[in-house]
């Protein structure tokens, strides 16, 4: 089985890949990612030289070399998470979300369909998606596989986009599809631009926290890993042109979240408790920014048997010993274009 996984050097991706080079010795494993700021072969040396491993450095909106990779390596299977994925940079640049997230979705499937369409048997499509699409919810309720779509930032609006193409060409050329809306991933390997990450960063070299707005929106969190398995399972056992709601079952205001963050960082950093909250400033609120997201996972834990394997203080504490093991790999990120990155967002 040949399978294709966009998008594997990113934060997501890496741990797909890996769980699946290790798991899966008889398939051959391609990654393909163009390396943007957020791909990072860092995150895979340990399986780099996996005999069933292969990497492409490869855009997928080049529709020549995609289509030429499909024709030459006959994949069966593609496990899409290629994509520009931070909210904050879909607000300044969302015409870059468009073209990765929109037309590089259609180009994948495009070389999918001419590859396979008359013969689809055993071949499938998989599509990462995220709970963002579903939009807003008030303070009650969860988001299941049937709520509609209503999206509220450019990033959102891009994967809703890119999950109503996989859905069309299930339903006009009869592609083989899955597709999952997962809730906020953390863990190892995480670009430090994002909330957990970039805190656990800031509180290391004493920055300021910036709470956004007054702090009260709220996440449902998943440890990754646990993400990557259910990406394995649903890519195996999943219906085909079904979608499965992924999540943590694990909702937190970001400020208590915050607040456990830091309790946890100065026990793990020897400072005197409550140090690192007076870091926490509050700025000025994301534009757009939605309230609360909360998934509904049951049908994956009903039809596939799927839950988290580890409680959000576990996982918080595995991912903060990663980062102050490998501070290297923080360091090799933050330096160079990050800086201007953060100076543009938060001064
Ligand atoms: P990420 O930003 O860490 O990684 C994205 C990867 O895609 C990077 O390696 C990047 O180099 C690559 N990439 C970007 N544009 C590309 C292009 N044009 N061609 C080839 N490769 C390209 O993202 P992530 O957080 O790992 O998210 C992965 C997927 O999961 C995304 O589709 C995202 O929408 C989805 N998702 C993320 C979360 C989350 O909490 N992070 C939750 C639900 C769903
Ligand atoms: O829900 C799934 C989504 O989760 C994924 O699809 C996205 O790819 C991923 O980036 C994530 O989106 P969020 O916008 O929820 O994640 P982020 O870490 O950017 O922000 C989490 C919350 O923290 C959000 O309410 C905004 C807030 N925040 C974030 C940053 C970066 C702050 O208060 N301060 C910050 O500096």
């Amino acid at each position: 089985m040949n399978i294709l996984i966009t998008g594997g050097a990113g934060f997501i991706g890496s741990h797909v890949v890996r769980h699946l080079v290790t798991k899966y010795p008889n398939y051959n494993i391609f990654n393909l990612d163009v390396l943007t700021y957020a791909g990072n072969l860092e995150n895979l040396k340990d399986i780099q030289s996996a005999d069933n491993y292969t990497f492409l450095k490869v855009d997928i909106t080049d529709e020549q070399s995609i289509n030429r990779l499909f024709i030459k390596h006959k994949f069966t299977g593609v496990i899409h998470l290629a994509a520009e994925s931070h909210v904050d940079r879909s607000i300044k640049e969302p015409l870059a979300f468009a073209k990765t997230n929109i037309l590089g979705t259609i180009v994948l499937l495009n070389a999918f369909k001419s590859l396979w369409q008359n013969n689809w048997e055993g071949k499938r499509f998989y599509h990462v998606s995220t709970d963002e699409v579903y939009g807003s919810l008030g303070k009650t309720g969860l988001f299941t596989e049937t709520t509609s779509y209503d999206p509220n930032s450019p990033y959102s609006a891009s994967k809703a986009s890119s999950d109503h193409f996989v859905r069309a060409y299930g339903e006009t050329y009869g592609m083989p599809y899955v597709i999952s809306n997962c809730s906020n991933n953390y863990g190892p390997n995480h670009f430090p631009e994002k909330l957990i990450p970039l805190f656990i960063n800031n509180i290391i070299n004493n920055k300021a926290l910036p709470v956004y707005g007054d702090g009260l929106f709220t996440r449902d969190w998943l440890y990754v890993k646990d993400h990557a398995v259910a990406i394995d399972l649903a890519f195996h056992k999943g219906e085909n042109g079904e979608t499965y709601n992924i999540g943590g079952f694990n909702e937190w205001t970001n400020i208590d979240l915050v607040k456990i963050l830091c309790t946890l960082m100065d026990d793990k950093l020897g400072r005197k408790e409550g140090t690192s909250l007076k870091l926490i400033t509050y700025v000025k609120d994301r534009p757009g920014h939605d309230l609360r997201y909360a998934i509904d996972a049951s049908k994956i834990n009903k039809k596939l048997g799927w839950r988290p394997s580890v409680t959000f203080e576990e996982g918080l504490k595995k991912t903060i010993d990663w980062y102050l093991e490998n501070k290297e790999w923080l360091n090799n990120i933050t330096s160079g274009d990050y800086q201007e990155y953060y100076n543009n967002q938060y001064n």
